[in-house]
């Protein structure tokens, strides 16, 4: 071994090992939730490779480049296999997951024929469900409890039923449930306490997918959520998940649109382009975008989106390149796209003496398709985390997400390839390997 490639006992982790199944449960069995479980299953019968999976198709690059290590991710670190994931969710209008891929219609019928017993037998249960935060949609097959503690409650059982009936050693939930409408953290958020009163209290400031979290972890379940609102990101739902030892995930899958200008504005910047304006407007045309139309869900949609550049660009380091600029994000409900989201960024740059460019970017894109292997990197990298005893918020998986969680109330990394390295050496630490700088010398 070459002195370079030295172990780093110091931040070596003891994981304990994948054994048995995995279960991941998640409240939202619509597009995004069918679409991964499809797509697990048909890679576990060889049907299609999970593209887009980092967890699954990267490699990982070990030591000095000298020495030639470079494994998958998946032979380096210790992750649950596909064959042992076992699926479960809720939804207050799927039945089960084969109904709820036909309904969102982003495979086509010729992939889900074959694995459609599969997708029949993943039953969706009884939702958590209160119109009032979603109210483009008309749940049917919820819980019909009014008390909010009871519903935790009920939830906590369903996952315990879930964990039995399965014969699962370990459960991750991921939240891939419509994003509620808009909401400031208050006062039954605060402390733990404040929250299990609130729920006793039927609060109205305590939303489905709080409920959801608090039954999770509660449960000693890790839980990330996919969509824009409050859920662990809330004083509380910290507090529990340290207090357990459970690792939590916030929020909102980074796809699309934001995956396209956390790639391009960290390149400007690296450049030292100056920017001016950054129009983006989308169509879309699936169940989400019937949710998103609704002004309090576009809301909590929008402060998610709108954050990204200005932690990339640091207006306040360059004023001259950075400090003026418009930016605008829309969403418009279309149904002839169904879930074929089409996203358009008209961005005014300048260069050298201010001179004015332009850059048009027409993103013709398949959200769940980009959502999906998401969904199985944030279960399976939970799971590790909880193996390595590594709790409370998970920063190091900001990379999956457009409005990253941070464990001090600092501002996220949205840069997505910072955000890459510090996936990547946080995995090389954990193992006992040295991290990558990518200076002259490694
Ligand atoms: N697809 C993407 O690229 C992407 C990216 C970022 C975030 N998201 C978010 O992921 C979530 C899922 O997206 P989708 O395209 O699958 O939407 P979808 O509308 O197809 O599915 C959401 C499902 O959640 C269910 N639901 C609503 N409230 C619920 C509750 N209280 N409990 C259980 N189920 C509930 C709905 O009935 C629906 O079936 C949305 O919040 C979306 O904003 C998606």
């Amino acid at each position: 071994m070459t002195e370079s490639s030295t172990t780093y006992d110091s931040t070596a982790r003891e994981i304990a090992p994948a054994t048995g199944k995995l279960g991941i449960l998640m409240p939202g069995m619509g597009a995004v939730a069918s679409t991964f479980m499809a797509g697990v299953i048909a890679a576990r019968n060889g049907l299609g490779a999970p593209i887009g999976s980092v967890a699954q198709m990267a490699h990982i690059r070990l030591g000095n480049k000298a020495e030639n290590r470079n494994p998958l991710i998946k032979d380096f670190v210790p992750l649950a296999g596909l064959d042992d994931i076992v699926f479960g969710g809720w939804d207050p209008i799927s039945p089960n997951a084969f109904e709820a891929a036909k309904t969102a219609g982003v495979l086509e019928g010729a992939d889900l024929s074959s694995i459609s017993g599969e997708l029949e037998g993943i039953v969706a249960m009884d939702a958590v469900f209160e119109p009032r935060w979603v109210s483009r949609l008309d749940g049917t097959r919820i819980k019909e409890l009014t008390s909010k503690m009871e519903q935790a409650e009920a939830l906590m059982n369903d996952i315990e039923r879930f964990r039995e009936q399965n014969g699962c050693d370990r459960v991750v939930m991921v939240w891939c449930g419509s994003t509620e409408a808009y909401q400031e953290p208050s006062e039954v958020h605060a402390t733990l306490a404040d929250f299990e009163a609130g729920l006793k209290a039927d609060d109205d400031n305590i939303s489905p997918s709080q409920i959801y979290a608090y039954a999770a972890l509660m449960s000693d379940v890790p839980f990330a959520n996919g969509a824009p609102n409050l859920s662990v990101d809330l004083e509380c739902m910290q507090e529990l998940a340290i207090q357990r030892g459970l690792p939590i995930v916030g929020k909102d899958f980074k796809t699309g649109q934001t995956l396209m200008k956390t790639l391009i504005a960290p390149g400007l910047k690296a450049r030292m382009l100056g920017l001016r304006g950054w129009y983006s407007t989308n169509i879309l045309g699936n169940r989400d975008g019937e949710v998103l139309d609704d002004p309090e869900n576009f809301k909590t949609k929008e402060s998610s989106k709108l954050g990204v550049l200005d932690t990339i660009l640091q207006p306040e380091t360059y004023p001259d390149l950075y400090g003026n600029i418009d930016h605008v994000v829309r969403i418009n409900y279309y149904p002839p796209r169904g879930d074929n989201k089409e996203g358009w960024d008209a961005i005014d740059i300048f260069g050298w003496l201010g001179y004015p460019m332009q850059i048009k970017v027409d993103f013709l894109c398949r959200d769940s398709i980009l959502a999906a292997p998401i969904v199985l990197d944030l279960a399976l990298f939970m799971d590790l985390a909880h193996r390595a005893g590594s709790s409370g918020v998970q920063e190091w998986l900001s990379f999956y997400l457009k409005a990253p969680q941070t464990a001090d109330g600092a501002e996220p990394e949205h840069d997505l390839f910072i955000q890459q390295t510090k996936l990547k050496n946080t995995l090389r630490e954990w193992m006992g390997e040295q991290p990558v700088t990518h200076s002259e010398a490694g």
